[in-house]
């Protein structure tokens, strides 16, 4: 099998983007790159500075001095910002919209492009996030766009967090990610959407293994090799 592919998967939040991104690149041993995990540690750190989303110049000063470090473990990462691993902290439904309002800053964008570039240079990687295919790897060898209905997105994120033992309410999840389609669709800079050499697969109606299996199916296709 060819070790070097960039594979990327970008979609709307909740699509299964994450579970599905981990379960590829682990089958394929490949690395995964959570994206979003980048932007809600800065997120995480303009909230503990209590930096608010439309404070550019708060924003400019956070991105100027902090450090991220993107730490492998086996085929996963771990997000370390400014010392601190912030991997499993960041993960609520809050820090998620948060990180959305903050990524539609171009400071933002711009301090964690070439960490995102540098990543993704020797390929191997799955990388996971909104403008994958379009802005950060445009010449991804095989690019994904991860869709599905939005009540579905919604069922989704509230058992993944009710497991995780979150406090929160259905129709709560429901209006955060329609928000946050709208908030990520609609920026100006690197917002949302599919590039035009994207695959789209839809995961309304399938499970993991069957949104796996087919993107298993278009790799060994593409790259001409057997996975
Ligand atoms: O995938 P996620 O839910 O962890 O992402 C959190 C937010 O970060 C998402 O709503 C928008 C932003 N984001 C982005 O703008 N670009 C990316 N490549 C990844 C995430």
């Amino acid at each position: 099998m060819n070790r070097n592919l960039v594979i990327t998967i970008d979609g709307p939040a909740g699509a299964g983007k994450s579970t599905v991104g981990k379960t590829l690149a682990e089958e394929i041993s490949y690395v995964y790159l959570d994206t979003g995990a980048l932007y809600r540690g800065v997120a995480y750190r303009a909230r503990q500075e209590a930096i608010m989303s439309n404070d550019v110049e708060g924003l400019s000063r956070l991105c100027g001095k902090i450090t991220i470090k993107v730490k492998p473990v086996g085929t996963n990462v771990r997000i370390i910002v400014d010392g601190d691993d912030v991997t499993d902290k960041i993960r609520t439904e809050e820090m998620g919209f948060f990180a959305s309002q903050i990524s539609a800053v171009p400071v933002v964008r711009e301090r964690l492009l070439s960490l995102q570039q540098e990543i993704g240079r020797t390929g191997g990687v799955v990388a996971e996030g909104r403008d994958m295919g379009t802005v950060i790897f445009p010449h991804a060898d095989i690019k994904f766009y991860l869709i599905a209905d939005v009540n579905e997105r919604a069922r989704r994120r509230y058992r993944e967090l009710i497991e995780r033992g979150e406090n929160v309410e259905f129709t709560e999840i429901q209006r955060s990610l329609s928000a946050r389609d709208q908030q990520d669709s609609g920026r100006s800079v690197a917002p949302l959407m599919a590039a035009e050499d994207a695959i789209i697969i839809d995961s309304t109606a399938l499970d993991i293994t069957g949104v796996v299996s087919a993107m298993k199916r278009i790799i060994s296709e593409r790259s001409g090799n057997g996975l």
